[in-house]
């Protein structure tokens, strides 16, 4: 935990973003917001040229792998939740998977201790990529466009570069030490060693080659031939786990959503192996026996009410969740109605709990940098689409010769029994690692249903905290009645159950809230920095509203929503960097 807290004071760190200038975007004609102005633009694009959302999605992910390389990838992973106009509700699920020859114990040492840096700054940390199986997939069964569509503003954006704007800039060279280790990384990510400047126009020639052979060849252009050979080369140069028998193998797998109901709305999010899914519905069942609307916004009531479901909740998850091919995730019950007033009958409205107390529930056995993209089009379809490297830039290691940085994704597993991981998570046998498992976690896309169609696409990067930065937004939309912008950017707090302690964005809630917190119990209130630069999260959403769809990308990042304007075309035939 102490490393998710030294990387949100980084982020705190960084020079200041031109973050609040952004108002919500409004358009009758399709929405995109994501955390790269390019990649909204990308996915705009293609609605004004006539994909639905799906397409847009799916043109979105290729961009972000381009275009903001710290979570966007063709070598890591994500979920993608669909709405169809038609009703159809499915899920996506590209999670890497651990390489067939992965070990239980493979990060400890002969002492049984967990060897600091194996699963997330080595070769080793490389869980097998599902991206590029994944959104094709997608594109295949839902989209309405050829391949090459979707795929040729990412090359354009590879090839012909993108100008560096501030955030880009700098976020590379903050990472340059980590870079160092590995020469394919510094060549896309410096100049010979030395920092890119604001202004200077950044090209990708390998990842550009790499996307073209994608664009070619469907799957078979990443997991078999050329760029298979470089990757299986890349992991046997540096005692990585992953052969070509890993990559042909892999397959994403169509899941059934995460289905619940919040005061009438329909909620619709990621199953296991997501975490997300399972938590935001338990935690909505918990709370939906109180009136959080009057006790309102903000209020130590009401942020009390709120961690002690997420303390319950993030509890279960430590020993429930896990890849449902591997271990019986009881889903049902976990979301069950029945189950949150179970799990909440001790909820005391004036005392905390202690985390020590409070163990899994009784269930009869029967999962900082990640990016979030919302996409809605004008015919109600609707995308709501998670992905990740695990850490920002995953592993910081560029596949030589073909251009995409790896994940560090196998660090989501629970190297050892209640070892915590990066984010401070523990977990069990359900998490723990086998051979083509996919490791547990908290992507949480969702899409809110008001009598059937799409009111709020949202999610959010933040590892643990992408849960509760979900449930934070739909709550501030659903019972304290904020517009989407408003509901991204409001404060957030964060509680996992272990450690025993509240995150709280500076300055976002009053001195008074605390105090009345700690006189409930809470005595362990720690700060992260502040949501008026970077804090919790980076939820970025779009809404349907009676004025038309509202894009809001979080103010905590400078992400962009861009909407559809009916004059909107790519007939010139430019990309949106150019
Ligand atoms: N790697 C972050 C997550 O999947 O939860």
């Amino acid at each position: 935990m102490k490393t998710l807290l030294a990387g949100l004071l980084i982020l705190c760190l960084a020079p200041p973003l031109d973050a609040a200038t952004r108002a919500a975007e409004f358009s009758g004609d399709g929405m995109v917001a994501s955390r790269s102005k390019w990649a909204s633009q990308v996915g705009a694009e293609i609605l004004a040229d006539g994909g639905n959302a799906v397409d847009a999605a799916v043109a979105v992910g290729f961009a972000l792998a381009v275009t903001y390389p710290s979570a966007g990838n063709l070598g890591g992973g994500g979920f993608m939740v669909i709405h169809l106009a038609d009703g159809t509700v499915i899920t996506n699920d590209h999670r890497e998977k651990a390489p067939l020859a992965a070990t239980r114990d493979m990060y400890l040492d002969e002492q049984r201790q967990v060897v600091e840096g194996l699963s997330t700054a080595s070769h080793l940390a490389v869980g097998v990529p599902g991206t590029v199986d994944g959104l094709l997939a997608v594109l295949e069964r839902y989209g309405t466009m050829d391949r090459a569509d979707v795929i040729n503003p990412a090359i354009r954006l590879a090839e012909k570069g993108i100008v560096l704007d501030r955030d880009l800039a700098a976020q590379f060279e903050r990472r340059l030490k980590d870079f160092a280790k590995y020469p394919a990384s510094m060549a896309v990510f410096s100049k010979s060693g030395a920092p890119y400047a604001v202004g200077e126009r950044w090209r990708q020639p390998d990842l550009a080659a790499t996307l073209k052979r994608i664009r070619k060849h469907g799957r078979a252009g990443f997991y078999d031939g050329r760029t298979a050979d470089l990757l299986v080369a890349e992991m046997q140069a540096g005692g990585g786990l992953i052969t070509h028998e890993d990559l042909t193998q892999y397959r994403s797998v169509w899941r059934e959503p995460v289905r619940g109901t919040y005061r009438g709305y329909d909620i619709v999010s990621m199953p296991p192996p997501s975490s997300g899914g399972v938590l935001l519905v338990q935690m909505l069942n918990m709370l939906e026996g109180l009136d959080i609307k009057a006790s309102e916004f903000g209020s130590a009531a009401t942020i009390h009410a709120m961690v002690e479901a997420e303390r319950r909740a993030y509890a279960d998850r430590a020993e429930y969740l896990g890849d449902p091919d591997f271990f019986p995730v009881p889903v049902a019950r976990l979301t069950s109605k029945d189950y949150a007033r179970m799990r909440f009958a001790d909820f005391d409205p004036d005392k905390a709990s202690l985390s020590e107390d409070i163990g899994a529930g009784e269930i009869p056995l029967e999962s900082p940098d990640t990016t979030h993209a919302s996409i809605m089009d004008a015919d109600g379809n609707a995308v709501a689409y998670t992905t990740t490297l695990n850490l920002s830039y995953g592993a910081k290691m560029v596949t030589t010769g073909a251009g995409f940085l790896l994940n560090n994704e196998m660090d989501d597993f629970s190297a050892k029994e209640n070892a915590p991981n990066f984010y401070g998570l523990l977990g069990r046998a359900a998490n723990a690692i086998e051979p083509g498992k996919r490791m547990l976690s908290s992507m949480t896309p969702t899409i809110v249903l008001q009598d059937g169609k799409p009111l709020l696409v949202t999610g959010s990067p933040g590892g643990s905290t992408i849960i509760t930065t979900t449930l934070q937004v739909i709550l501030n939309v659903l019972d304290h009645g904020m517009d989407v912008a408003d509901a991204v950017a409001s404060p957030r707090f964060h509680h996992q159950w272990q450690p025993d302690r509240i995150l709280v964005e500076a300055r976002g809630f009053s001195p008074d809230t605390r105090r009345l917190l700690q006189s409930m119990g809470h005595t362990n209130l720690v700060e992260v920095p502040s949501f008026l630069g970077r804090g919790i999260g980076d939820a970025n959403s779009v809404m349907s509203t009676k004025d038309g769809i509202v894009g809001a990308a979080d103010p905590r990042s400078a992400g962009r929503a861009v909407g559809v304007s009916p004059a909107q075309s790519r007939a010139d035939g430019k990309s949106p960097a150019e």
